[in-house]
């Protein structure tokens, strides 16, 4: 890979161990990829920050100095920073991750603790701007629905990144690369978790192919369902975009959708979705919010909490978590609706999910309107089922 004399000078350490560190990552990776030169970021977005998936190995970061090259921001961790206590979590591992969570702070990283930094003020890229971004939901919503271009960055190239404000220009930076392979035709209407569900199906179907999705002509999806689709996808596929035309703000794709033969076409019906509903688990806890909940989504389910509840509190026996960035809790006009939720026995958690999060491991059957949870949550915690559900179904459930 051709670096300019700037990048050769911080190669050889002449800014220093830390950058040089950095450089060194970035050099084997586009050496890998065979990339031809390093291209500038606007901003990275760094996962690796809970304790419960970085362990011990954080201590690194502590010997990183100077600040990050571009704004920067954080995936979530696995406390929410003032509510660790009633989350049962040790004061052992609460300080662990409190020095995580510095740590990452001290280079200059915006601890927003969050998995969806596009839909944060001033958190979302332009359409054609070079980032990089780890985070696979993050990821696929950036390059598929921005139109930004990030590939699926690791911890420690999204840090290299930051620290030295450039990627290795390979894979989904450039144009030709982003190109879909594949076609998949849905052939039913789609709203809320079907987007999970169809998600969920993608990933597995299309292998390392870029697909463009047909929606029926009916169906046009919010963010909050595109950003559910994505984390899907992310979940259980290895890809880092998918095309929808009228959404994806990419060159016009017609041209080579037509090209496509028919065995690169999948079908998908109504009945394939079904499939992804039917674990069959009596829900101990309901958990909305992975990808963390916008606005929007809390304003929902605080409508629906309104009509389900008919005045009660959730039943007993059960606990329903919603999980949100800090600063969207924080929005003066989510204020009194944050304490009107909780009132109904519902807990809102910032900074952290379900997933990254030790203190949700002892539960048997969880009820969630999020594919990348269901893909999750038998893997990495603590062995419970994951079911799921519509996000009325999962209000429903609740009383
Ligand atoms: Fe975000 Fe945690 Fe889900 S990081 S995408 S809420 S697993």
């Amino acid at each position: 890979m051709h670096l300019t004399k700037e990048e050769e000078r911080i190669y050889e350490g002449e800014e220093g161990w830390t950058k040089k560190k950095a450089m060194e990552i970035l050099v084997a990776i586009g050496d890998i990829n065979n990339a031809s030169e390093l291209i500038p970021v606007e901003s990275a977005h760094m996962s690796g920050v809970s304790y419960k998936t970085i362990g011990d190995a954080f201590e690194f970061i502590n010997r990183l100095e100077g600040t990050v090259e571009v704004k920067s921001t954080l995936n979530p961790m696995g406390m929410d920073r003032e509510l660790w206590k009633e989350m049962n979590i040790s004061t052992e591992f609460a300080n662990k991750q409190t020095d995580v969570f510095n740590a990452y702070k001290h280079l200059g990283i915006a601890p927003e603790c969050t998995c969806i930094p596009y839909l944060l003020d001033g958190g979302a890229p332009k359409k054609g701007v070079h980032i990089a971004w780890a985070e696979s939901s993050a990821v696929l919503f950036a390059n598929s629905v921005i139109g930004a271009r990030t590939n699926m960055e690791g911890a420690p190239s999204a840090l290299a990144a930051a620290l030295v404000g450039k990627t290795p220009f390979y894979g989904l930076h450039k144009s030709e690369n982003r190109v879909p392979e594949l076609k998949i035709c849905m052939n039913c209407a789609l709203a809320d978790a079907d987007y999970s569900a169809l998600g969920f199906l993608i990933g597995d179907l299309v292998g390392d192919k870029i697909p463009i999705i047909e929606l029926s002509s009916s169906t046009r999806p919010s963010i909050d369902e595109l950003k559910h689709l994505s984390a899907a996808i992310g979940a259980t596929g290895s890809i880092g975009m998918y095309h929808i035309r009228g959404i994806t703000p990419e060159a016009d794709v017609a041209q080579i959708e037509s090209k496509l033969r028919p065995e690169e076409r999948i079908e998908v019906d109504e009945g394939d979705l079904e499939v992804v509903y039917t674990e069959d688990c009596e829900p101990d806890v309901i958990a909305i919010g992975c990808p963390h909940c916008s606005s929007d989504e809390i304003m929902r389910i605080y409508e629906l909490l309104k009509v389900e509840s008919k005045g009660r509190r959730i039943r007993n026996g059960l606990d329903f978590f919603i999980f949100t960035a800090r600063r969207i809790k924080n929005q003066p006009q989510m204020q009194h609706i944050i304490e009107k939720i909780e009132n109904y026995g519902v807990k809102v958690i910032c900074d952290t999910c379900f997933v990254v999060s030790p203190a949700f491991e002892n539960y048997v059957c969880v009820m969630t309107n999020s594919g990348k949870m269901l893909r999750y949550v038998p893997l990495i915690c603590g062995g419970a089922k994951a079911k799921l559900c519509r996000t009325d179904e999962c209000v429903k459930a609740a009383f």
